[in-house]
């Protein structure tokens, strides 16, 4: 048993039971498909949900599973949300043409992490490498944050900033005009047509960001 689930099965049992408890928590943790070592956004929902199905049923007075409940989901936001967050979110920098490969392979990892099929793996990585190459290329250096969105559907969140030159011809270059000058890659036009959300938000002399959503289909 892991160290999160003996804390849970810890406050069950003040509740329960110890056989319940154990039960309620062993059944809840298979039926919502939880592994407490690497919880995924939505998990401590799910897992909540089924937990309270355990707890109604052992437990007669509503006010004692009311009780039970209201700790059980205490614990679960702190323990399992709590730590989704941290692993979810995460803020690399980008200076080098290096750094442009160890991000777009994070970017990949984070979407294997949460489930996500190669053909949107490969859709984040090629977001991620625009983003990051163009940061490395015109502004010298920056970061890029990446976090997952436990929205329904899940999704990606990347974020590109950098305290560059802007870029003031941005709607020439976003009509399709414009010629790039290496003529490589899909350009921050392709990027926008890649995903679900883009926003830029830029200002000459001050530095440019990008936000990308891209969500499961
Ligand atoms: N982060 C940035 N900072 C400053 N200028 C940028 C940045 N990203 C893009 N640009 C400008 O926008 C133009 C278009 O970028 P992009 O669509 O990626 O095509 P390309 O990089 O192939 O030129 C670039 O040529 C550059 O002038
Ligand atoms: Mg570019």
């Amino acid at each position: 048993m892991t160290q999160p689930e003996s804390v849970l099965l810890d406050v069950l049992g003040r509740h329960l039971s110890a056989v319940s408890a154990r039960s309620v928590l062993t059944m809840g943790l298979a039926r919502a498909h939880v592994d407490m070592q690497r919880p995924q956004p939505g998990d401590g929902r799910r897992l909540l949900h089924q937990i309270e199905r355990g707890v109604r049923l052992y437990l007669a007075d509503r006010e004692a599973q009311d009780r039970c409940l209201r700790n059980v989901a205490h614990l679960l936001e702190s323990h399992v949300e709590g730590q989704v967050e941290q692993q979810s979110r995460v803020s690399l920098p980008v200076n080098t043409e290096w750094d442009i490969v160890t991000v777009r392979s994070a970017g990949r990892s984070l979407c294997q992490q949460i489930g996500f099929s190669a053909s949107f793996q490969v859709k984040v990585a090629t977001a991620i490498s625009e983003l990051a190459r163009n940061i490395v290329q015109y502004a010298g250096t920056g970061v890029i944050e990446l976090a997952t969105l436990a929205t329904n559907p899940p999704g990606i969140e990347i974020v590109a900033r950098d305290r560059g030159p802007g870029i003031p011809h941005l709607a020439t270059v976003l009509s399709g005009e414009y010629r790039s000058r290496t003529g490589m890659g899909m350009g921050l036009r392709g990027t926008r047509n890649l995903v679900d959300q883009f926003e830029i938000k830029t200002a000459a002399g001050q530095g440019t960001e990008v936000v990308v959503r891209a969500f499961l289909t």
